[in-house]
């Protein structure tokens, strides 16, 4: 089965990550976020991959290539103007099969699709709309359903009082090529502005289940660093990120840790990194690949990109580092957990 992954957005809530990058390839434990979704949609069955890309198309197409290194075949599809997530969809039909899967690519999942398709297959549907539950629905597409699954309402980002549920579009369909036939061609669609509420207003089969596993939209920097608490907590495994060498500590091949430094655990080192005498790192430090730290540096709760050089005697806490940018980070609260399952 073919999956096409949404990949062309701006990613404007995770500046300055990505203002030089696409969100999709926002470094995860040292690698391209789509690597990993690739990884895991690979694990449930997928190896065909179509990705619709706009922004940044040239860079997303350099990282991964045919798919050859990760094992899977990729085709892209390449929008003239952005056309929006319907739009996208329509644009890349002639490269999809009769039934596919579509995939939000900045959304970090790890959902189960089996028994989404086989809901799919039972309900006989148009659509099928993969649903989770948040505290806080207003910045997602909010469903009603009908009591055998069918979706009544679909709103997107409604205020928080006039939301129907809780229950929200966790960015994963499984589609009918004749459900995209009926997206005008040629111009900008939203699907969720206009495709859903249109195909539910004529009566079309559009159903929603509810999907299992880990789930988080990694939209804004809050949320960015809450997928790196939760994998170094070891919440949630991906399916390409290596075993710790010890609990709660990763070592990646190449890289020197003063005798005089310190690891507080969870801490995860990248491949080629280089912690002087002093530091202490952790817990919950990322420490990209080839990232130098001079002495006496202090990282908690941060993550330092890739090639980032940090001159010693500072202390880095709640913040991610990049070659060109600090963001600094209000302290994670509980309501920013929200939209995890557990896994
Ligand atoms: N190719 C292409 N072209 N991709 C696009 C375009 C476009 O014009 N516009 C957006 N995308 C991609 C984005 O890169 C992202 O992966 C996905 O489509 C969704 O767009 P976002 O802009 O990230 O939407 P959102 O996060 O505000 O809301 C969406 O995701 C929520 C789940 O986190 C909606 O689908 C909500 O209904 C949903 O709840
Ligand atoms: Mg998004």
């Amino acid at each position: 089965m073919k999956a096409l992954l949404l990949a062309g957005g701006l990613g404007t809530r995770l500046r300055p990550l990505t203002l030089h990058l696409p969100k999709p390839l926002a470094p995860v434990m040292d690698r391209p976020w789509l690597e990993h979704l690739i990884e895991h949609l690979k694990l449930q069955g997928i190896d065909e991959f179509v990705i619709a890309v706009h922004h940044h198309a040239d860079r997303i197409e350099q990282k991964l290539g045919d798919g050859d290194r990760l094992g899977v075949r990729i085709a892209y599809s390449r929008e003239p103007r952005p056309l929006g997530t319907a739009g996208a969809i329509r644009h890349a039909l002639d490269l999809l099969g009769d039934r596919f899967i579509v995939v939000n690519a900045d959304i970090i999942h790890l959902v189960r699709l089996v028994p989404l398709l086989e809901f799919h297959r039972n309900h006989r549907a148009l659509v099928t709309i993969g649903l989770t539950e948040v505290e806080d629905p207003s910045h997602f597409g909010v469903v009603e359903r009908a009591w055998d699954g069918r979706v009544l309402r679909f709103v997107e980002k409604p205020s928080r009082e006039r939301a129907p549920s809780r229950l929200v579009n966790a960015g994963v369909y499984v589609m009918e090529r004749a459900a995209v036939e009926r997206i005008p061609a040629g111009r900008e669609v939203s699907i969720e502005r206009e495709t859903f509420p249109a195909l539910i207003a004529s009566g079309a089969a559009v159903f929603g289940c509810p999907v299992q596993g880990y789930w988080l939209d990694m939209g804004t920097l809050e949320r960015y660093m809450q997928l790196h608490r939760d994998l170094l907590d070891e919440r949630v495994h991906l399916p390409g990120m290596p075993r710790a060498s010890r609990p709660g500590v990763w070592i990646g091949p190449g890289a020197r840790v003063h005798p005089a430094a310190r690891l507080v655990p969870p801490v995860w080192l990248g491949e080629g990194c280089r912690i002087g005498a002093g530091c202490t790192v952790g817990p919950h430090a990322v420490i990209g690949a080839e990232v130098e730290l001079l002495s006496h540096t202090r990282v908690t709760d941060a993550i330092i990109l890739p090639r980032v050089q940090v001159s010693g005697i500072t202390t880095i806490g709640n913040a991610i580092v990049g070659p060109d940018f600090t963001a600094a980070l209000r302290p994670i609260t509980a309501a920013q957990t929200e939209g995890v399952l557990q896994p």
